[in-house]
């Protein structure tokens, strides 16, 4: 995903709080499903679980630690 410039694998990218956490906010949303529709991410898939999903969230609302 580099090459689109989300750096999935960089604390500093996926944590960074200068646009109110859009980084994190953006994998996420394209991660979970949208309604009826499958994840935008990763192409075809294999998607994230649940659980994958809600740690991810966890991470988020634990305040993105390292
Ligand atoms: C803000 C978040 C993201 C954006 C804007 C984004 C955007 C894109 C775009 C534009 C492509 C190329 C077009 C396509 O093949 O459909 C792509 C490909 C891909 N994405 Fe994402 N993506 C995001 C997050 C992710 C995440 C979180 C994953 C993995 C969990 C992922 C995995 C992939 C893979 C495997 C490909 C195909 C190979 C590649 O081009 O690197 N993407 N993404």
């Amino acid at each position: 995903m580099k090459v689109h410039g989300v750096e999935l694998d960089d604390y500093e990218y996926m944590s960074d709080p200068s646009n109110n956490y859009n980084n994190a906010e953006a994998v996420q949303k394209t991660v979970a499903s949208q309604g009826s529709q499958p994840p935008s991410m990763p192409p075809g898939g294999p998607y994230w679980t649940e659980d994958q999903l809600a740690l991810f969230a966890k991470w988020r609302a634990d305040g993105y630690q390292p």
